[in-house]
């Protein structure tokens, strides 16, 4: 794939600390060069003290937005000029849209992400069952958001530190908090399990849970993507439920910033799949 850089070149990217990591610059740049669009995506390295700074900078670059990752995405909110709804909700930006006329809008774009890649990968997914909701942080703040916005009347939020659980009570009527030890219990008679916590990761113990009270149709989906079959998705296909992984959601989040930036929803394929675990 060429990527050609010119004058009129326009140009986006990623803040974050560290961004080394990130696969969001070569998701970008996959769908430039897909569709020969006069765009750059670069990876932004900003230390927490200067993310003001570095915000403050874009319109004077002539940037049209960034997206923002860890540590960045709860403190982006409070500097930016704009916040729309959802990224209120979320507490967090994950893209920042620099306006025609300099000011800065965050937007956050996981939970749309979040439910498109499970619209994707299980269609069968049925939102009028329960849902059980695995960790308190700022990705399981994303899933609680879209899952009440697609009309879940009951969401079982589960994590180690009940008071993390209890905090996103103000998301709606529909979160119910259950203590982690009943997590296993928990699981009768819902639809959709997903996991936000960060265990099962690389590194990372795996997350205990006894998937016997699951009906055998509930979706399963694990959010971490290093690796992409967690140890949770493998007993879960084990048993035959339909199973999602965290690549979905990273490749959808994308979805909204790019059209932002670039002015055109791209795809999600197979294909992009392959090249982003490539890369
Ligand atoms: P993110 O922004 O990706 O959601 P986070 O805010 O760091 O990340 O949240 C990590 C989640 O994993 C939390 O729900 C955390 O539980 P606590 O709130 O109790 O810390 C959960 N988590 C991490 N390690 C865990 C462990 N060993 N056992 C249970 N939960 C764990």
């Amino acid at each position: 794939m060429k990527i050609e850089i010119r004058g009129t070149t326009r140009v986006a990217g990623l803040m974050g600390w560290p961004v080394r990591h990130s696969r969001s610059p070569q998701l970008h740049g996959y769908w430039l060069a897909e569709h020969g669009i006069d765009g750059a995506y670069v990876p932004l390295p900003v230390e927490p003290t200067r993310l003001e700074t570095a915000l403050r900078a874009l319109p004077a670059l002539g940037f049209i937005g960034v997206n923002i990752t860890v540590p960045h995405k709860a403190s982006a909110l409070s500097l930016v000029d704009r916040v729309n709804p959802i990224a209120r909700r979320a507490g967090a930006v994950n893209t920042v849209v620099v306006q025609p006329d300099g000011t800065l809008e965050g937007r956050n774009t996981d939970a749309f992400g979040f439910l498109a890649a499970l619209e994707q990968d299980a269609p069968q997914w049925q939102a009028d069952r329960p849902a059980v909701v695995l960790g308190a942080g700022g990705s399981a703040r994303a899933v609680i958001v879209a899952l009440i916005d697609a009309g879940l009347t009951e969401i079982r939020v589960i994590n180690r530190t009940r008071a993390k659980a209890e905090a996103l009570q103000e998301l709606g009527p529909s979160v119910r908090v259950i203590e982690w030890d009943k997590r296993s219990a928990a699981l009768d008679g819902a639809g959709l399990v997903v996991n936000t916590t960060t265990l099962g990761m690389a590194g990372q113990p795996a997350l205990e849970l006894d998937l016997r009270a699951l009906p055998g149709d509930a979706v399963v989906n694990d959010i971490v993507y290093s690796p992409l079959e967690t140890p949770l998705l493998s007993t879960a296909r084990g048993r035959g439920n339909p199973v999602v992984d965290g690549l979905g959601m990273l490749l959808h989040q994308a979805r909204p910033a790019f059209h932002a930036f670039f002015g055109l929803d791209p795809t999600v394929t197979p294909a992009l799949r392959t090249y982003v675990l490539g890369n």
